[in-house]
């Protein structure tokens, strides 16, 4: 089964199941196992809050929506970056929680 691992949050890791009738972004498969993901505008593509480094698996994140594309364009997220509520996983990927983008509360270590 197919996984994405939090490196920065001591490897946590989630599992998920494929589902090409209906894809799921790395943010709802996230929120589904109660994982904390800063997400300002709700998943609405706005924000950029809900963006991740990528760490390993790139090649494993469907192509970029148009909204990401935008905030690329103009310097709101880097290239080696993706938003959590528009990337959809097709396999395993490895990915960073962004310094500015950590919730109080939550523990982030290697
Ligand atoms: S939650 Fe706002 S862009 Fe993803």
């Amino acid at each position: 089964m197919p996984k994405i691992s939090i490196s920065n949050q001591a490897g946590k890791v989630v599992s998920f199941k494929l589902n090409n009738e209906k894809p799921q972004t790395v943010l709802a498969l996230l929120q589904a196992e109660d994982i904390r993901w800063m997400h300002a505008c709700g998943g609405k593509g706005r924000c950029t809050t809900c963006r991740f480094n990528i760490v390993e698996g790139a090649e494993n994140l469907k192509p970029q929506t148009a909204e990401e594309q935008k905030f690329i364009e103009a310097g709101k997220i880097k290239p080696t970056q993706r938003m959590a509520c528009q990337a959809v996983p097709v396999g395993s990927v490895t990915v960073e929680v962004p310094e500015k983008c950590k919730l109080p509360g939550v523990n982030y270590s290697y």
